[in-house]
Protein backbone atom coordinates (compact mmCIF):
# COMPACT_ATOMS: atom_id res chain seq x y z
CA UNK A 1 0.00 0.00 0.00
CA UNK A 2 1.46 3.10 -1.44
CA UNK A 3 1.99 5.97 1.39
CA UNK A 4 2.39 8.57 -1.08
CA UNK A 5 -0.65 11.07 -1.81
CA UNK A 6 -1.58 10.99 -5.18
CA UNK A 7 -2.50 14.32 -6.42
CA UNK A 8 -1.71 15.28 -2.79
CA UNK A 9 -5.75 15.61 -2.15
CA UNK A 10 -6.88 16.68 1.42
CA UNK A 11 -3.02 18.16 1.85
CA UNK A 12 -2.61 21.45 3.81
CA UNK A 13 0.45 22.69 1.84
CA UNK A 14 -0.04 26.10 3.15
CA UNK A 15 -1.64 29.38 4.71
CA UNK A 16 -3.59 31.91 3.21
CA UNK A 17 -5.81 34.79 3.95
CA UNK A 18 -7.22 35.04 0.40
CA UNK A 19 -10.26 32.90 -0.28
CA UNK A 20 -12.21 30.35 1.55
CA UNK A 21 -13.48 26.99 -0.19
CA UNK A 22 -16.33 25.37 1.41
CA UNK A 23 -16.14 22.18 -1.36
CA UNK A 24 -19.12 20.68 0.79
CA UNK A 25 -21.63 23.70 0.83
CA UNK A 26 -20.31 25.46 -2.56
CA UNK A 27 -18.63 28.36 -0.68
CA UNK A 28 -16.36 30.46 -2.13
CA UNK A 29 -14.86 33.78 -0.10
CA UNK A 30 -12.21 36.19 -0.98
CA UNK A 31 -10.85 37.53 2.19
CA UNK A 32 -14.17 36.57 4.08
CA UNK A 33 -16.47 38.09 1.46
CA UNK A 34 -19.46 35.96 -0.48
CA UNK A 35 -17.73 35.88 -4.11
CA UNK A 36 -21.60 36.49 -5.11
CA UNK A 37 -21.21 39.41 -3.18
CA UNK A 38 -18.07 40.70 -4.81
CA UNK A 39 -19.33 39.79 -8.15
CA UNK A 40 -22.82 41.98 -7.98
CA UNK A 41 -21.01 44.61 -6.19
CA UNK A 42 -17.23 44.95 -6.75
CA UNK A 43 -14.84 45.61 -9.25
CA UNK A 44 -11.21 43.56 -10.66
CA UNK A 45 -9.65 46.11 -9.51
CA UNK A 46 -10.83 46.23 -6.11
CA UNK A 47 -11.25 42.73 -6.04
CA UNK A 48 -7.16 42.65 -6.24
CA UNK A 49 -7.34 45.53 -3.99
CA UNK A 50 -8.58 43.30 -1.19
CA UNK A 51 -6.89 39.92 -2.28
CA UNK A 52 -3.61 41.90 -1.51
CA UNK A 53 -4.24 44.25 1.40
CA UNK A 54 -7.01 41.60 2.92
CA UNK A 55 -9.15 44.48 2.77
CA UNK A 56 -11.31 46.46 1.18
CA UNK A 57 -9.87 50.20 -0.27
CA UNK A 58 -11.01 53.22 0.83
CA UNK A 59 -12.46 55.53 -2.05
CA UNK A 60 -8.76 57.15 -1.92
CA UNK A 61 -6.69 53.95 -1.81
CA UNK A 62 -8.99 52.64 -4.43
CA UNK A 63 -8.78 55.65 -6.71
CA UNK A 64 -4.87 55.71 -6.11
CA UNK A 65 -4.22 51.81 -6.93
CA UNK A 66 -6.76 52.28 -10.33
CA UNK A 67 -4.52 55.37 -11.33
CA UNK A 68 -1.21 53.08 -10.82
CA UNK A 69 -2.35 50.28 -12.60
CA UNK A 70 -3.43 52.71 -15.53
CA UNK A 71 -0.31 54.04 -15.97
CA UNK A 72 1.28 50.72 -16.50
CA UNK A 73 -0.91 49.09 -19.29
CA UNK A 74 1.43 49.78 -21.94
CA UNK A 75 4.25 46.92 -22.28
CA UNK A 76 7.41 47.85 -23.13
CA UNK A 77 7.82 48.44 -26.76
CA UNK A 78 11.27 45.55 -26.65
CA UNK A 79 8.39 43.47 -26.00
CA UNK A 80 5.78 45.13 -28.69
CA UNK A 81 8.61 43.94 -31.26
CA UNK A 82 9.04 40.39 -29.77
CA UNK A 83 5.25 39.60 -29.81
CA UNK A 84 5.12 41.11 -33.50
CA UNK A 85 7.79 38.84 -34.51
CA UNK A 86 6.13 35.73 -33.02
CA UNK A 87 5.02 32.76 -35.68
CA UNK A 88 1.18 33.81 -36.13
CA UNK A 89 0.44 30.07 -35.35
CA UNK A 90 1.43 30.00 -31.55
CA UNK A 91 -1.55 29.19 -29.18
CA UNK A 92 -1.81 32.66 -27.00
CA UNK A 93 -1.49 30.61 -23.74
CA UNK A 94 1.96 29.62 -25.13
CA UNK A 95 2.76 33.16 -26.41
CA UNK A 96 1.54 34.38 -22.42
CA UNK A 97 3.79 32.29 -21.02
CA UNK A 98 6.57 33.00 -23.19
CA UNK A 99 5.77 36.88 -22.71
CA UNK A 100 5.61 37.04 -19.12
CA UNK A 101 8.88 35.21 -18.85
CA UNK A 102 10.29 37.66 -21.54
CA UNK A 103 9.03 41.00 -19.23
CA UNK A 104 11.56 39.81 -16.47
CA UNK A 105 14.63 40.96 -19.10
CA UNK A 106 12.53 44.28 -19.27
CA UNK A 107 12.48 44.76 -15.70
CA UNK A 108 16.29 46.36 -14.20
CA UNK A 109 15.91 44.08 -11.11
CA UNK A 110 13.72 41.20 -11.84
CA UNK A 111 15.09 39.25 -8.68
CA UNK A 112 14.01 41.55 -6.27
CA UNK A 113 11.70 39.86 -3.82
CA UNK A 114 11.09 42.23 -0.85
CA UNK A 115 7.28 42.39 -0.35
CA UNK A 116 7.13 46.30 -1.75
CA UNK A 117 9.32 45.19 -5.18
CA UNK A 118 7.44 41.83 -5.36
CA UNK A 119 4.20 43.69 -5.05
CA UNK A 120 5.30 46.49 -7.61
CA UNK A 121 6.28 43.66 -10.25
CA UNK A 122 2.89 42.46 -9.55
CA UNK A 123 0.97 45.52 -10.86
CA UNK A 124 2.98 45.94 -13.39
CA UNK A 125 2.42 42.05 -14.77
CA UNK A 126 -1.30 42.34 -14.14
CA UNK A 127 -1.46 46.18 -16.07
CA UNK A 128 0.67 44.96 -19.07
CA UNK A 129 -0.74 41.29 -20.01
CA UNK A 130 -4.00 42.72 -21.53
CA UNK A 131 -1.66 44.46 -23.97
CA UNK A 132 -0.02 41.67 -24.42
CA UNK A 133 -3.11 39.35 -24.88
CA UNK A 134 -4.59 41.73 -26.68
CA UNK A 135 -1.35 42.34 -29.00
CA UNK A 136 -0.84 39.58 -30.25
CA UNK A 137 -4.16 38.64 -31.27
CA UNK A 138 -4.27 41.77 -33.58
CA UNK A 139 -0.56 40.97 -34.89
CA UNK A 140 -2.08 37.53 -36.22
CA UNK A 141 -5.31 39.24 -37.47
CA UNK A 142 -2.84 41.06 -39.54
CA UNK A 143 -3.72 44.40 -37.44
CA UNK A 144 -2.08 47.24 -35.76
CA UNK A 145 -1.69 47.51 -32.20
CA UNK A 146 -4.03 49.51 -30.44
CA UNK A 147 -2.46 51.80 -27.74
CA UNK A 148 -4.05 51.49 -24.35
CA UNK A 149 -5.74 54.69 -22.46
CA UNK A 150 -5.28 54.78 -19.17
CA UNK A 151 -8.75 56.46 -18.34
CA UNK A 152 -10.26 53.24 -18.93
CA UNK A 153 -10.82 50.43 -16.42
CA UNK A 154 -9.13 47.09 -16.70
CA UNK A 155 -12.15 45.46 -18.33
CA UNK A 156 -12.69 48.14 -20.59
CA UNK A 157 -9.08 48.62 -21.33
CA UNK A 158 -8.89 45.01 -22.57
CA UNK A 159 -11.44 45.32 -24.70
CA UNK A 160 -10.70 48.41 -26.06
CA UNK A 161 -7.17 46.67 -26.80
CA UNK A 162 -8.34 43.58 -28.77
CA UNK A 163 -11.25 45.11 -30.88
CA UNK A 164 -9.97 48.67 -31.44
CA UNK A 165 -13.03 50.18 -30.42
CA UNK A 166 -14.96 50.67 -27.21
CA UNK A 167 -16.65 47.86 -25.73
CA UNK A 168 -20.42 48.36 -24.41
CA UNK A 169 -21.54 49.07 -20.64
CA UNK A 170 -22.87 45.11 -20.70
CA UNK A 171 -20.13 43.87 -22.27
CA UNK A 172 -17.17 45.58 -20.07
CA UNK A 173 -19.50 44.72 -16.89
CA UNK A 174 -19.92 41.01 -18.11
CA UNK A 175 -16.12 41.01 -18.63
CA UNK A 176 -15.17 42.26 -15.31
CA UNK A 177 -17.40 40.47 -13.38
CA UNK A 178 -15.76 37.35 -15.10
CA UNK A 179 -11.98 38.57 -14.00
CA UNK A 180 -13.70 39.11 -10.29
CA UNK A 181 -14.63 34.91 -10.42
CA UNK A 182 -11.76 33.96 -11.37
CA UNK A 183 -9.58 35.84 -9.64
CA UNK A 184 -8.42 33.55 -6.53
CA UNK A 185 -9.20 29.98 -5.48
CA UNK A 186 -7.34 28.26 -2.58
CA UNK A 187 -4.34 26.32 -3.57
CA UNK A 188 -6.05 24.97 -7.10
CA UNK A 189 -2.73 23.68 -9.44
CA UNK A 190 -1.21 26.51 -10.82
CA UNK A 191 -1.40 28.83 -7.30
CA UNK A 192 0.82 25.59 -5.60
CA UNK A 193 3.13 25.79 -8.88
CA UNK A 194 3.76 29.96 -8.38
CA UNK A 195 4.04 29.13 -4.68
CA UNK A 196 6.21 26.13 -4.99
CA UNK A 197 8.56 28.26 -7.43
CA UNK A 198 8.80 31.26 -5.66
CA UNK A 199 9.43 29.28 -2.22
CA UNK A 200 12.88 28.88 -3.37
CA UNK A 201 13.24 32.87 -3.94
CA UNK A 202 13.33 32.69 -7.19
CA UNK A 203 11.52 35.46 -8.64
CA UNK A 204 7.88 36.54 -9.84
CA UNK A 205 8.02 36.02 -13.08
CA UNK A 206 9.24 32.56 -13.03
CA UNK A 207 6.62 31.72 -10.70
CA UNK A 208 3.49 33.51 -12.84
CA UNK A 209 5.38 32.04 -15.54
CA UNK A 210 4.73 28.35 -14.20
CA UNK A 211 1.25 29.23 -13.38
CA UNK A 212 0.46 29.57 -16.69
CA UNK A 213 1.61 26.88 -17.68
CA UNK A 214 -0.17 24.47 -15.39
CA UNK A 215 -3.12 26.60 -15.83
CA UNK A 216 -3.26 25.96 -19.56
CA UNK A 217 -3.92 22.04 -18.93
CA UNK A 218 -7.03 20.71 -19.54
CA UNK A 219 -7.59 19.62 -16.47
CA UNK A 220 -7.56 22.71 -15.04
CA UNK A 221 -8.16 26.32 -16.94
CA UNK A 222 -8.21 24.64 -20.02
CA UNK A 223 -11.24 23.06 -19.58
CA UNK A 224 -13.73 26.25 -20.56
CA UNK A 225 -11.49 25.74 -24.52
CA UNK A 226 -12.49 22.29 -24.25
CA UNK A 227 -16.23 22.92 -23.14
CA UNK A 228 -16.15 25.02 -26.25
CA UNK A 229 -15.22 22.86 -28.65
CA UNK A 230 -17.84 20.01 -26.57
CA UNK A 231 -20.40 22.38 -28.01
CA UNK A 232 -19.67 22.78 -31.48
CA UNK A 233 -19.37 18.72 -31.35
CA UNK A 234 -23.03 18.73 -30.15
CA UNK A 235 -24.86 20.10 -33.82
CA UNK A 236 -28.43 20.52 -31.52
CA UNK A 237 -30.04 20.66 -28.03
CA UNK A 238 -31.83 17.14 -29.03
CA UNK A 239 -28.52 15.68 -29.38
CA UNK A 240 -26.76 16.76 -26.23
CA UNK A 241 -28.39 13.68 -24.21
CA UNK A 242 -26.96 10.91 -26.55
CA UNK A 243 -23.55 12.79 -26.62
CA UNK A 244 -22.96 12.95 -23.26
CA UNK A 245 -24.10 9.04 -22.01
CA UNK A 246 -21.80 8.21 -24.88
CA UNK A 247 -18.90 10.02 -23.41
CA UNK A 248 -19.90 8.68 -19.86
CA UNK A 249 -20.06 5.10 -21.32
CA UNK A 250 -16.60 5.28 -22.92
CA UNK A 251 -16.05 6.91 -18.95
CA UNK A 252 -14.26 9.99 -20.66
CA UNK A 253 -14.89 13.18 -18.57
CA UNK A 254 -17.21 15.99 -19.73
CA UNK A 255 -15.36 19.21 -19.53
CA UNK A 256 -16.18 21.68 -17.16
CA UNK A 257 -17.94 19.19 -14.29
CA UNK A 258 -16.12 18.10 -11.43
CA UNK A 259 -13.79 19.48 -8.95
CA UNK A 260 -11.55 18.43 -6.72
CA UNK A 261 -13.14 20.61 -3.36
CA UNK A 262 -16.48 21.13 -4.78
CA UNK A 263 -18.55 18.32 -4.32
CA UNK A 264 -21.32 20.79 -4.56
CA UNK A 265 -22.25 23.38 -6.85
CA UNK A 266 -19.59 25.66 -7.92
CA UNK A 267 -20.67 28.91 -6.83
CA UNK A 268 -18.89 30.61 -10.00
CA UNK A 269 -20.98 28.26 -12.02
CA UNK A 270 -24.24 29.23 -10.02
CA UNK A 271 -23.37 33.03 -11.31
CA UNK A 272 -22.03 32.58 -14.60
CA UNK A 273 -25.23 30.65 -15.53
CA UNK A 274 -26.93 33.73 -15.01
CA UNK A 275 -24.81 35.59 -17.16
CA UNK A 276 -24.07 33.01 -19.76
CA UNK A 277 -28.00 32.99 -20.24
CA UNK A 278 -28.37 37.05 -20.29
CA UNK A 279 -25.68 37.43 -22.29
CA UNK A 280 -26.53 34.57 -24.57
CA UNK A 281 -29.62 35.91 -25.23
CA UNK A 282 -28.56 39.51 -26.09
CA UNK A 283 -26.29 38.17 -28.60
CA UNK A 284 -28.15 35.72 -30.52
CA UNK A 285 -26.46 32.73 -28.40
CA UNK A 286 -29.68 30.74 -27.31
CA UNK A 287 -28.57 27.81 -28.43
CA UNK A 288 -25.45 27.55 -27.35
CA UNK A 289 -26.72 28.20 -23.69
CA UNK A 290 -29.59 25.93 -24.41
CA UNK A 291 -26.91 23.78 -25.32
CA UNK A 292 -25.33 24.05 -21.85
CA UNK A 293 -28.12 23.70 -19.89
CA UNK A 294 -29.35 20.18 -21.53
CA UNK A 295 -25.84 18.68 -20.92
CA UNK A 296 -25.98 20.29 -17.48
CA UNK A 297 -29.57 18.58 -16.68
CA UNK A 298 -28.08 14.94 -18.33
CA UNK A 299 -24.93 15.43 -16.19
CA UNK A 300 -27.27 15.86 -12.76
CA UNK A 301 -28.90 12.54 -13.58
CA UNK A 302 -26.02 10.81 -14.41
CA UNK A 303 -23.28 12.00 -12.01
CA UNK A 304 -24.46 14.59 -9.51
CA UNK A 305 -25.16 11.84 -6.90
CA UNK A 306 -21.36 11.23 -6.92
CA UNK A 307 -20.66 15.07 -6.31
CA UNK A 308 -20.26 16.14 -9.92
CA UNK A 309 -21.39 19.66 -11.28
CA UNK A 310 -20.52 22.02 -13.64
CA UNK A 311 -17.61 24.32 -12.49
CA UNK A 312 -16.47 27.61 -13.01
CA UNK A 313 -15.31 26.84 -16.95
CA UNK A 314 -18.60 25.38 -18.07
CA UNK A 315 -20.39 28.32 -18.20
CA UNK A 316 -17.64 30.74 -18.74
CA UNK A 317 -17.31 29.15 -22.21
CA UNK A 318 -20.76 30.60 -23.61
CA UNK A 319 -20.14 33.78 -21.70
CA UNK A 320 -16.93 34.46 -23.20
CA UNK A 321 -17.98 33.10 -26.77
CA UNK A 322 -20.83 35.81 -26.27
CA UNK A 323 -18.22 38.33 -25.64
CA UNK A 324 -17.06 37.74 -28.83
CA UNK A 325 -13.70 35.89 -27.76
CA UNK A 326 -12.23 33.57 -29.62
CA UNK A 327 -11.73 29.97 -28.55
CA UNK A 328 -8.37 29.59 -27.78
CA UNK A 329 -8.18 32.90 -25.83
CA UNK A 330 -10.52 31.77 -23.12
CA UNK A 331 -8.02 30.54 -20.76
CA UNK A 332 -5.48 33.47 -21.36
CA UNK A 333 -8.83 35.57 -20.24
CA UNK A 334 -8.44 32.98 -17.04
CA UNK A 335 -5.02 34.05 -16.74
CA UNK A 336 -5.27 37.74 -17.02
CA UNK A 337 -7.80 37.35 -14.13
CA UNK A 338 -5.88 34.46 -11.66
CA UNK A 339 -2.67 36.79 -12.38
CA UNK A 340 -4.26 38.67 -8.91
CA UNK A 341 -4.77 35.53 -7.27
CA UNK A 342 -1.29 34.39 -8.10
CA UNK A 343 0.81 37.58 -7.53
CA UNK A 344 -1.44 37.70 -3.87
CA UNK A 345 0.38 34.07 -3.47
CA UNK A 346 3.39 34.62 -4.27
CA UNK A 347 3.52 38.07 -1.92
CA UNK A 348 1.97 35.29 0.85
CA UNK A 349 4.18 32.97 0.57
CA UNK A 350 7.66 35.61 0.84
CA UNK A 351 5.74 37.10 3.60
CA UNK A 352 6.39 33.93 5.33
CA UNK A 353 8.70 31.58 3.19
CA UNK A 354 9.57 28.03 3.74
CA UNK A 355 11.04 25.78 0.82
CA UNK A 356 8.55 23.34 -0.39
CA UNK A 357 10.80 20.14 -0.39
CA UNK A 358 8.01 17.04 -0.01
CA UNK A 359 9.06 13.60 -0.24
CA UNK A 360 8.56 10.85 -2.80
CA UNK A 361 7.93 7.31 -1.84
CA UNK A 362 10.82 5.62 -3.88
CA UNK A 363 9.10 2.20 -5.57
CA UNK A 364 12.32 0.95 -7.63
CA UNK A 365 14.92 -1.85 -6.80
CA UNK A 366 17.55 -2.00 -4.52
CA UNK A 367 21.15 -3.56 -4.28
CA UNK A 368 21.10 -2.96 -8.58
CA UNK A 369 24.71 -3.64 -9.67
CA UNK A 370 26.25 -1.08 -12.76
CA UNK A 371 26.26 -3.49 -15.53
CA UNK A 372 29.36 -2.07 -17.69
CA UNK A 373 27.57 -1.11 -21.43
CA UNK A 374 29.36 -3.58 -23.26
CA UNK A 375 27.81 -6.69 -20.99
CA UNK A 376 24.03 -5.11 -21.40
N1 LIG B 1 -17.06 13.93 -16.23
C1 LIG B 1 -17.38 12.68 -15.88
N2 LIG B 1 -16.94 12.06 -14.77
C2 LIG B 1 -16.14 12.77 -13.97
C3 LIG B 1 -15.78 14.10 -14.26
C4 LIG B 1 -16.27 14.68 -15.43
N3 LIG B 1 -15.94 15.93 -15.78
N4 LIG B 1 -14.98 14.55 -13.29
C5 LIG B 1 -14.83 13.55 -12.42
N5 LIG B 1 -15.54 12.46 -12.84
C6 LIG B 1 -15.62 11.16 -12.14
C7 LIG B 1 -14.39 10.33 -12.46
O1 LIG B 1 -14.57 9.54 -13.60
C8 LIG B 1 -14.27 9.50 -11.19
O2 LIG B 1 -15.27 8.49 -11.25
P1 LIG B 1 -14.99 7.02 -10.63
O3 LIG B 1 -14.77 7.26 -9.16
O4 LIG B 1 -16.23 6.28 -10.95
O5 LIG B 1 -13.76 6.51 -11.32
C9 LIG B 1 -14.68 10.47 -10.09
O6 LIG B 1 -15.57 11.40 -10.72
C10 LIG B 1 -13.52 11.21 -9.45
O7 LIG B 1 -12.78 11.84 -10.51
P2 LIG B 1 -11.23 12.20 -10.43
O8 LIG B 1 -10.76 12.51 -11.80
O9 LIG B 1 -10.50 11.17 -9.66
O10 LIG B 1 -11.30 13.52 -9.57
P3 LIG B 1 -10.12 14.57 -9.35
O11 LIG B 1 -10.44 15.27 -8.11
O12 LIG B 1 -8.79 13.93 -9.49
O13 LIG B 1 -10.27 15.52 -10.63
C11 LIG B 1 -10.98 17.17 -12.10
C12 LIG B 1 -10.90 16.73 -10.63
C13 LIG B 1 -9.58 17.03 -12.72
C14 LIG B 1 -11.41 18.62 -12.15
C15 LIG B 1 -11.98 16.28 -12.85
O14 LIG B 1 -13.27 16.44 -12.31
C16 LIG B 1 -11.99 16.54 -14.35
O15 LIG B 1 -11.15 16.01 -15.08
N6 LIG B 1 -12.96 17.40 -14.84
C17 LIG B 1 -12.99 17.75 -16.25
C18 LIG B 1 -11.97 18.83 -16.56
C19 LIG B 1 -12.35 20.19 -15.92
O16 LIG B 1 -13.46 20.64 -16.05
N7 LIG B 1 -11.36 20.81 -15.27
C20 LIG B 1 -11.54 22.15 -14.69
C21 LIG B 1 -11.62 22.07 -13.21
S1 LIG B 1 -11.93 23.67 -12.52
C22 LIG B 1 -10.47 24.47 -12.71
O17 LIG B 1 -9.40 23.92 -12.64
C23 LIG B 1 -10.51 25.84 -13.04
Amino acid sequence: MSIASKGLEGVVAAETKMSFIDGEKGVLEYVGIAIDDLARNSTFEETVYLLWNKRLPTKGELERFEADLRSRYAMPAGLEKLITSLPKSATPMHMLRTMVSALGMFDPSPDKNDVVSARDKALSILAQTPAIVAGFDRYRRGLSLVEPKPNLTFAQNFLYLLNGEMPTETMARAFDVCMILHADHGLNNSTFTARVVISTLSDMYSALTAAIGSLRGPLHGGANEGVMVMLGEIPSVQAAEQYVLDKLAKKDKIPGFGHRVYKAYDPRATFLKTLAKQLAADTGNQALYEKSHRIEEVMDKAVAAKGIYPNVDFYSATTYHSIGLKLDLFTPMFALSRIGGWAGHVIEQLEGNRLYRPDAEYIGPHDAKYVPIGQR
